[in-house]
Formats: C-alpha cells, structure tokens, sequence
C-alpha cells in the first residue's frame, strides 16, 4: 500500500489548475476586499488604513496610475473611475515606460501604484521615481509587507488571497474594486458625486460576489465556445469605453495561456486598419455592456458581421438586440455601468482557461512567463 500524497494537489483543492481554483475564487476575493470597508449606510467608503486629510489631497491636480501586465489594465479602469467619479485628471503608465520620459510628477499629483506581488521591479522602480519627484504615493497591492508596500506612503490591500497561477485572476478583479472604491473615496472628499450616486455605486459592490457567483454557476457554453474556437490563429476583442479596458485585459488572458493571437481594439478605432485582419471566420469577442455607447458598438459588431467575423457577443442580461447580430452570446448580470468590468472579466477568464486546456497547454506555468517580474 502506497500512499501517493501530492502537496500540490492537496493545494487546489480538488480543482485542476490553480488559475480556475482562483477564478472560482474570485466572489469570496471580491467580498473579503469589501469587508469593512462599506458604510453601513452606503453613503461612504471607509479607509482607516489611509492618513491623508481632505487638506492633504485639496491641492492634487493630476493623478499618475503606474503598473505592469494585468495589473496596468485595472489602472485603465482606474482611469475611469477617478475621473468620471472624482474628476480628477488622470494618466495611466506602463511601469517600464514611466521611468524613463522624465514624467511630469510634483506634489501635487498623486501616484497610484498597482501591483499582486507588490514585487515587480519596474513597478518599485516607477514608485521611487514619484517619490524623489515629490507626488504623494499610495500603492494597491496583494502582499502584506511586500517592497512596495513598504515603499508607498498609503497603502490600500486586496484581499484576494494567494495567487499562485501566474496568469492573474482574482488579483485583478479584487484590483478593479480597489480602484473603484478609492474613486469613490476620493469623490466623497473632493464632493464630486450625489450622496445618491454614491449610494447607488454602493448598493452595487454589494451585489458583485453574488453576481460573479451567479456567472460562475453555468460554464458549458463557455467551454463549448473554447473548444470550437481554441484552434484559431487569431482572435480579436472589440469594445468601447470600460469595455475596451476589458478587452485589453480578455486578450492578454488568451495570449498568455493558450498562445492563441489575440488582439483587443477600442471598437471604432477598427476600420482605421485592424478592419483588414477581419476575414471570413475569424473570430470576434464583442464587448457591449455599456449604455452610452451600446448603439456606436453595435454599429461596429456590424461591420465584422459584414466580413464573415464569427461574433461572440457579450452583453447585460436583459438585452434584447445584441442576440439579432451577433453568432453567441454571453450574458452578464445587469449592474450599475461602472461595475461591469468587475462582471465581463469572467467569462473571458474562462474562455482563456478552457481555450488553454483545448489546446493542451500549461496553464498554470505558461512558457516564457513568471508571476512575479524582479528583473528590469
Ligand atoms: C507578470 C505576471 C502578470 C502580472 C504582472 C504584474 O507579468 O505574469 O500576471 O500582471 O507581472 O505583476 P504585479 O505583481 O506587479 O501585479
């Protein structure tokens, strides 16, 4: 009698892969990084971690957000966030790019840093440059105690748990929450939203974990899709506004664990280039979740249609167009639009994950590729 007793194993938790174990994960990550940190009358995010007076951010005119891989795609979404909620100007940096164009950085801009590891050194490196530059800093992390946690002057966590997969998860969507409840934060301070609007974005956090559990409950459709479409050479991810930042973030998922060819695009930019990729069969993940601009991006699904693209669709559930032209369909649960981001991850995820298994890859190791980057 032998007793095979594999650690590893023993670690998923019955699960095959750590990245889908950290998929699943994701609606206890997203309610541990909201724990204590909601009003309970909605009316105001707390942060006891945070020092700073409404004196200390009166005279910040910009905002810097800096970050590498995934963690850079939920500074997108910061960008979003802080300037529509707390109308405060804001640029989004890659780390490595940061660094070196001499940035305009005083004090009374504000460096946003996001990073799982808290150890990625081009991110450490664009933290330190702020600083001796005089901006006040505050870093999004997962890792208690991690350098740049240390190096930040505030420093907001998510509690997602480990991460070990080294395609990034529950860090992101944990991330995104982060950033949207430092917006909202900040607006409270700067007094840039209705006391109603920041109730309404409240009462929509709190709906997230069951909404992300709901969109976990039913993947066959996904699976379906990933292993009709996991042999294609090239796939493209199209959407507008916080769509487009997911979509950043859905094509790399692909690239990085199946190797598939994947590009995401802000739809109407297309048809000035990407439109003449579009051929017969190629395949086409389409965004449209966001009101504002639903017609424009049904306008461009159109124009892939028209190319022979095969379409998958995803949009709010309720929606009763989008099913008219595109080829599948993926629905969300309906949330309030700054939310959705948090939601349209996770099929995308999914579709990566199963694509990746189609195809036989090493999910949880892909090649060329580590966790945490501590070189420049
Ligand atoms: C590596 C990982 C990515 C991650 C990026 C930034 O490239 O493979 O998943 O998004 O580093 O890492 P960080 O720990 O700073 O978020």
């Amino acid at each position: 009698f032998e007793v095979n007793w594999d650690a590893e194993a023993a670690e998923k938790g019955g699960y095959e892969h750590f990245m889908i174990k950290e998929i699943y994960e994701q609606p206890k990550a997203i309610r541990e990084t909201m724990s204590g940190r909601l009003a309970k009358d909605d009316s105001s995010i707390i942060f006891d971690e945070l020092k700073w007076t409404k004196d200390d951010l009166a005279n910040i005119n910009k905002i810097f957000i800096i970050a590498c891989g995934t963690a850079y795609h939920a500074g997108i979404v910061g960008k979003y966030y802080l300037e529509q909620l707390a109308r405060v100007p804001v640029e989004v940096d890659i780390a490595s790019e940061f660094r070196y164009r001499s940035p305009l950085v005083d004090e009374n801009t504000l460096t946003l840093v996001i990073s799982q590891s808290g150890e990625t050194s081009d991110t450490l490196a664009a933290l330190k440059e702020a600083k001796r530059l005089g901006a006040r800093t505050i870093a999004i992390t997962n890792v208690v105690g991690s350098s740049i946690a240390r190096e930040a002057d505030q420093v907001i966590y998510t509690w997602a748990g480990p991460e070990i997969a080294v395609a990034s998860t529950k860090a992101y969507t944990t991330q995104l929450v982060s950033v949207c409840m430092f917006a909202i934060y900040i607006a409270g301070m700067r007094g840039t939203l209705p006391v109603e609007t920041i109730k309404t974005l409240i009462r929509g956090l709190r709906e997230l974990p069951a909404q992300a559990h709901e969109l976990l409950e039913d993947v066959e459709p996904i699976k379906t899709f990933a292993q009709q479409y996991g042999f294609a050479e090239d796939v493209f991810f199209i959407g507008r506004s916080l769509d487009y930042a997911v979509a950043l973030e859905g094509a790399l998922k692909l690239k990085e664990i199946s190797y598939i060819h994947a590009e995401a695009y802000a739809a109407g930019e297309l048809k000035h280039g990407t439109l003449a990729l579009i051929v017969d069969g190629v395949p086409v993940i389409a965004l449209a979740t966001q009101h504002d601009v639903y017609e424009k991006t049904l306008s461009n699904i159109k124009e892939v249609k028209a190319r022979d693209a095969v379409v998958i669709g995803i949009g709010l559930k309720g929606d009763k167009q989008l099913v008219k032209y595109v080829d599948h369909t993926i629905y969300i649960p309906a949330t309030e639009k700054y939310l959705t981001p948090i939601l349209t991850v996770i099929p995308l995820q999914l579709l990566a994950y199963y694509a990746a298994v189609t195809r036989g890859c090493d999910v949880d190791k892909p090649r060329n590729l580590a966790k945490s980057v501590t070189v420049e």
